[in-house]
């Protein structure tokens, strides 16, 4: 069931929410909606830039892009994938973002290694290695002077506390506006994450976010029932203008949010 919001007041993005039965169903529509970004992006651009989500949710959607039907409707060559945030550990490391997505899919699909852009989370100096990667990103994107880059689709988790990528609530990196990439120290984890910055994210054609379980209904109420901008709430901050907002959740995340009955629930 696909729900859309109106336009927001202050000229948001609408917000689409796709209600999924399950977590399977969830990673077919997420994969369906992968495909049809990557179609648009390359027969326009010639390649697709994605930003992949860390986290538990998104191995779903990832399996399913490594098999049938979405493997082989994928223009694999032309995929460049990035992360939109990683752990402060070696790629290997069982916590790493690249790590679950190679095994979920970058193994399994005939995407050449030079299109799969790391984090270099294993480097002791942070701070350089954000650095690094913001290098990385200028000289794929190479937008003009002074502009931001824009991911064809960037994938999104939501922590119980609203976090996304690894902007948490009240973090400085949210108060961002210059660089691309920071390595921010999270309290909460004691222990320093790497993320792509809100301006990074609100420049992007397409935000996917994935949710499910029953733990993440409160915060996909908060996120999809309210507009008011919260430094509490880093996953409302995720407003791509002049791109589109899409929800993949399922029936439990969904279910506080009153998605199941009407659309007047919608700002
Ligand atoms: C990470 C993610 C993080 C994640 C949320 C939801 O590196 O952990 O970027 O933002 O998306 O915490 O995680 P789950 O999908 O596991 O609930």
């Amino acid at each position: 069931m696909t729900l859309s919001s109106k336009m927001g007041d202050s000229g948001d993005p609408p917000k689409e929410i796709v209600v999924c039965l399950d977590r399977e169903d969830l990673g077919r529509q997420a994969a369906e909606a992968f495909v049809k970004a990557a179609d648009e992006a390359v027969s326009l651009r010639r390649r697709f830039s994605v930003s992949l989500a860390g986290g538990s949710t998104p191995r779903t959607l990832y399996r399913k892009l490594a098999g049938r039907p979405f493997a082989e409707r994928i223009p694999w060559r032309a995929v460049h994938l990035f992360w939109g945030d990683e752990r402060a550990v070696p790629p290997d490391h069982p916590e790493s973002n690249y790590r679950m997505a190679d095994e979920t899919l970058i193994s399994k699909v005939p995407i050449p290694p030079e299109n799969v852009h790391r984090i270099p989370g294993e480097w002791s100096d942070a701070d350089a290695a954000a650095e690094a990667y913001e290098e990385a990103l200028r000289s794929f994107f190479q937008p003009p002077t002074g502009k931001w880059p824009s991911f064809d689709l960037v994938l999104l988790g939501i922590g119980p506390d609203g976090h996304t990528a690894s902007l948490f609530p009240g973090s400085p990196a949210l108060e961002e506006k210059a660089r691309w990439v920071v390595a921010p120290y999270v309290e909460k984890l004691n222990a320093r994450r790497f993320t792509l910055t809100l301006p990074v994210f609100n420049h992007a054609r397409q935000v996917h976010f994935l949710a499910a379980g029953k733990e993440k209904a409160p915060i996909i109420k908060e996120v999809v029932s309210k507009d008011a901008l919260s430094q509490e709430i880093p996953a409302r901050l995720i407003r791509p203008r002049g791109g589109k907002r899409l929800f993949f959740l399922d029936r439990e995340a969904a279910g506080l949010a009153g998605l199941m009955d009407s659309k007047e629930n919608l700002p």
